[in-house]
């Protein structure tokens, strides 16, 4: 595999080899193991057309403690403000010699295209509303921690499915692990296509969706993607779609409840309850960091 574009990409006996990567960076960095020289001699250039926290830090940061040189670009303060195009763009970072180049960009299949025409390794960290693979990953490994497997893992992703890249791409990775997927959302926030998700229920009762699920994943509701009004207001959205302490006794006892990030605070999970002791939302955050190194390895093991 030269690049990560999709999880589509991956079967099981290569997502399991990239998490025996992420467990053995993981274990060493949090032993103290800081610095790394498995990437020394490499260069990392990440274009982000779009704005990131989670995943622009910690692919910078992995590529640091890898050993890699590191540079970012962010469209709004890049030539691609005076009029250059995504090609041109690409095939000037190309000409730097880079090794890798982690993008982002609004345009779903952007990734796509500039893999299949320079020589670097290309990571998808996010095109459009098609795919997310490496916060599928992270988060597949954060279910693996918690619960060991997900065959026959009850899961529920709740929300603004039509425009989440993370949906699409947790539901292809977990339904290739064998877990159980109920999606729910707004009449107007499910995706038409559904039915070729493979998806085991699909709902827009969140007390059904909630109901004994292992794990529960909240999707961030994407106003910078809604053209048009898909509900009355946010306040509505909470109060019909958003989790609260009552709603959280519909989950299993030992259920868990994820949230890609960034959360809208009251919108999509209640305020005092986005770091309460049922979600694992900071320890999504910290796999992400393992999670990118080992899938810069994992890309370099060709
Ligand atoms: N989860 C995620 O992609 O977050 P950022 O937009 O902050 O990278």
């Amino acid at each position: 595999m030269k690049d990560l574009i999709s999880v589509r990409q991956l079967n099981k006996e290569k997502f399991f080899e990239i998490y025996e990567i992420f467990k053995y960076y993981k274990k060493r960095y949090l032993n103290g193991e800081t610095k790394f020289s498995d990437l020394r001699g490499y260069s990392i250039v990440l274009p982000f057309f779009e704005n990131s926290t989670r995943t622009r830090t910690s692919f910078e940061l992995a590529g640091k403690i890898l050993g890699a040189d590191t540079i970012n670009i962010s469209a709004s303060a890049s030539s691609v403000k005076k009029g250059e195009n995504l090609y041109d763009t690409i095939k000037t970072l190309e000409a730097m010699q880079f090794d890798f180049i982690v993008m982002r960009h609004y345009m779903s299949g952007a990734s796509k295209i500039v893999a299949d025409k320079v020589k670097s390794h290309v990571i998808n960290a996010g095109d459009g509303a098609n795919e997310h693979p490496t916060q599928a990953l992270l988060d597949a490994f954060t279910i693996l921690e918690k619960k060991g497997s997900l065959e026959g893992l009850k899961i529920a992703i709740i929300g603004d499915i039509l425009h989440s890249r993370v949906a699409r791409s947790d539901i292809f990775l977990f339904k290739m692990l064998g877990a159980n997927i109920t999606l729910c959302g707004p009449k107007t926030l499910l995706p038409r296509c559904l039915s070729s998700f493979d998806v085991d229920n699909i709902t827009t009762d969140i007390n059904e969706a909630l109901m004994d699920k292992d794990v529960v994943i909240f999707l961030r509701i994407q106003l910078e993607r809604q053209n048009k009004v898909f509900f009355s207001t946010l306040n509505e959205y909470s109060i019909k779609y958003g989790l609260n302490q009552e709603r959280i006794n519909l989950i299993r006892k030992d259920g868990i409840i994820m949230h890609p990030g960034p959360v809208n605070r009251g919108v999509e999970i209640n305020s005092e309850l986005v770091y309460g002791d049922r979600t694992v939302i900071l320890e999504q955050v910290k796999n992400g960091l393992f999670t990118r190194m080992a899938v810069y390895r994992f890309l370099l093991n060709g």
